[in-house]
């Protein structure tokens, strides 16, 4: 690994914000998580993910849910869409894999709502399992660090981040090289105003 990777994994081991999906982070954890931070900022959704894990605790109990019961849930969230497919794929979850999330990507992939970034989340942080993940934060960090230069809009760019991920992912603790490279694009390598110096 090279120095200044270390000095990342480093940094996200002491400074790492506390909150609720990093403490027990079970596939069933990180999976709700992932799906509520996709368009939500972490401050709107840790309350709203404490209730929620308390009324469904399980994949199974959310799959038991009505569709009605689980967008009350998520009420004040939006994107509604997320919580329909959060339950639609529950159903199959426990339909076709007894209930446990699949560990194999192809499998997770298949699920409804989840693409590869998510897959990538829940493979790396729950399991261990050397998978990269992209998000606009990774987008911003890498471009800086290595100097690519891009639009998150162009597919052609977003591509060469993909592999760039992958390519410098340590093979042991990708979940929390994952989340330091998004811990430190949301607290660090902000879009505006970031803090050059304190990296
Ligand atoms: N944004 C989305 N998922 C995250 C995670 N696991 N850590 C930090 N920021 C995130």
């Amino acid at each position: 690994m090279r120095r200044s990777s270390l000095a990342l994994l480093r940094w996200y081991r002491r400074a790492k914000r506390e909150m609720p999906w990093r403490r027990n982070p079970t596939p069933y954890r990180v999976w709700v998580s992932e799906i509520m931070l996709q368009q939500t900022t972490v401050a709107a959704v840790t309350p709203k993910y404490e209730s929620f894990l308390r009324r469904f605790p399980t994949v199974a109990a959310l799959a038991a849910a009505t569709e009605d019961e689980v967008l009350q849930h998520w009420a004040g969230l939006g994107y509604y869409s997320r919580v329909r497919n959060l339950r639609r794929a529950a159903l199959t979850v426990v339909a076709e894999h007894g209930g446990e999330l699949p560990s194999d990507f192809d499998t997770i992939l298949a699920l409804p709502g989840i693409g590869r970034y998510t897959a990538g989340a829940i493979l790396s942080i729950a399991f261990g399992k050397p998978y990269p993940l992209v998000d606009g934060n990774v987008i911003r960090v890498f471009s800086r660090w290595f100097a690519i230069k891009g639009r998150a809009k162009d597919p052609a760019f977003v591509k060469k981040i993909w592999l760039l991920a992958g390519r410098l992912l340590p093979r042991n603790n990708p979940g929390d090289w994952n989340q330091a490279l998004m811990e430190l694009g949301a607290t660090i390598c902000t879009p505006g105003a970031p803090s050059c110096g304190a990296c």
